[in-house]
C-alpha cells in the first residue's frame, strides 16, 4: 500500500484528493489537514509548496508534480533529492496548441488590423499572406512545441523550430543551440515560446531578440505569442517594441508578476493580448488518471515516467 500526500495551492485539493482516493484502492491519500506521520509518505503530488512542504518526508519516494512546467518547484529552498515527475498529458498539450493555434492564426489572418478598421468604419481589402508565406518559429521543441508544430503544419506555415540540442522534425527547418538563434530568428515572422525556464532562457524574450526577427512578411512586422513563463519576457522591452513598431503584436499568457499588476503598461496596449495564464490548465480527470498510473506502475517496478533532469532545469 502505498501514501499519496496532497499539497495543492490555488485549486479544489479535496476535490483532486476524491479522484485520487476513488483510482487509488487500497492506498492512503491524504491532505495536510489530515493526520498522520510524515516518515509514511511515498508520493508528494505539489503545486505551490509551502517552504516547509517536504519537512519529514524521510521516506519519500518521488514529487509528483501538478504543473508541466517545474521552474518554480526547482527554487523551493528545502526539495529534497527525490525524482521529479512533471504532468505530461493529452488534454493539457491540445489546449496549449489550441491556444497556439488560435493565436497564430488571429494574427497571420490580420485581425487586428481588420479590428482597426472597423473602429474606424474603413473598407479595405487588404489579402493577408497565404499561410505557406509566413514563416512561425517556435521555441522549444518538446511536449508543448512539438504538438503545436503537429497542428500548425496542417495549416500549410512555414515551420522551424530552436531547441538546446538538435533535432529532426518532419517538415520543420531546425536550429539548435545559442549559436544558431540568430539564424533562426531571421526568418521568422511569428515567435512562439514554448521554452521551460532556466537561467539560460531567463528574458530571451527581450528588444534584441525582437528585433531580430523577419520583419517583411507579416503587415506592420513580426509577433510574439509567449504561453510559457513570465521569466522569459522582459516586460519594459515588450512595452517599447511593442510601442516603437519593432513588434507588430503580442499574445501573452504569463508574466513577470502573476497576476499581472493593475499598474503594468501591457494592459493599455492594443496591440498586447493578454490572457490571464490559462493557456494549458492541469484537467482534474486526466491528471488524476495519469498520476495514478505513475504511482500504480512505480509501485510495481516500473522506472518513473517523465522524470525532471534537476541540473539541466527541465
Ligand atoms: P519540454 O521539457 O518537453 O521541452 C522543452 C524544450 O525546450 C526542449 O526542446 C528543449 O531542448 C528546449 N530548451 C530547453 N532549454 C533550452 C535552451 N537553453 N535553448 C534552446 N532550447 C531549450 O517542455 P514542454 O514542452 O512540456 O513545456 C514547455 C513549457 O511550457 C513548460 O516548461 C512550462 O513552463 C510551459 N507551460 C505553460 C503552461 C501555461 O498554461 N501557460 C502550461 C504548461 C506548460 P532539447 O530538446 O534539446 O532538450
Ligand atoms: C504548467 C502551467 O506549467 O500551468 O503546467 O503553467
Amino acid at each position: 500500500m502505498a501514501t499519496l500526500l496532497l499539497h495543492l495551492a490555488d485549486v479544489d485539493e479535496a476535490s483532486w484528493a476524491r479522484g485520487f482516493a476513488a483510482a487509488l484502492p487500497g492506498h492512503r491519500v491524504l491532505l495536510r489537514s489530515d493526520r498522520y506521520d510524515p516518515a509514511t509518505i511515498d508520493y508528494i503530488f505539489v503545486w505551490k509548496p509551502a517552504p516547509d512542504a517536504f519537512d519529514g518526508l524521510t521516506n519519500l519516494k518521488a514529487i509528483l508534480s501538478f504543473g508541466a512546467g517545474v521552474d518554480a518547484l526547482l527554487q523551493h529552498p528545502r526539495l529534497p533529492a527525490r525524482p521529479i515527475v512533471r504532468f505530461v498529458d493529452a488534454d493539457l498539450t491540445q489546449r496549449m496548441s489550441d491556444y497556439v493555434l488560435a493565436n497564430v492564426l488571429m494574427h497571420h489572418r490580420l485581425f487586428m488590423r481588420f479590428k482597426e478598421d472597423q473602429a474606424a468604419r474603413r473598407w479595405v481589402q487588404l489579402y493577408p499572406p497565404a499561410a505557406w508565406d509566413i514563416s512561425v518559429g517556435i521555441m522549444g521543441l518538446g511536449v508543448l512545441g512539438q504538438d503545436a508544430i503537429r497542428h500548425l503544419r496542417a495549416f500549410g506555415f512555414q515551420l522551424r523550430g530552436w531547441s538546446r540540442t538538435p533535432k529532426a522534425v518532419d517538415g520543420v527547418e531546425t536550429f539548435a543551440g545559442d549559436g544558431q538563434l540568430d539564424a533562426f530568428l531571421a526568418g521568422t515572422d511569428i515567435l512562439v515560446n514554448l521554452l521551460p525556464l532556466t537561467p539560460e532562457t531567463a528574458g530571451i524574450l527581450n528588444y534584441d531578440t525582437f528585433s531580430k526577427l523577419r520583419r517583411s512578411r507579416l503587415d506592420g512586422g513580426p509577433v510574439v505569442i509567449n504561453p510559457a513563463r513570465g521569466g522569459h519576457q522582459k516586460e519594459a522591452d515588450v512595452v517599447r517594441a511593442l510601442t516603437d513598431g519593432t513588434l507588430r503584436a503580442a499574445s501573452l499568457d504569463v508574466f513577470e508578476q502573476e497576476p499581472l499588476p493593475a499598474d503594468s503598461p501591457l494592459w493599455a496596449l492594443p496591440n498586447c493580448f493578454i490572457t490571464p495564464h490559462i493557456a494549458a490548465a492541469s484537467s482534474e480527470e486526466t491528471g488524476v488518471a495519469y498520476f495514478s498510473q505513475v504511482i500504480l506502475e512505480h509501485e510495481a517496478g516500473t522506472p518513473l515516467p517523465n522524470v525532471v533532469d534537476v541540473k539541466r532545469g527541465y
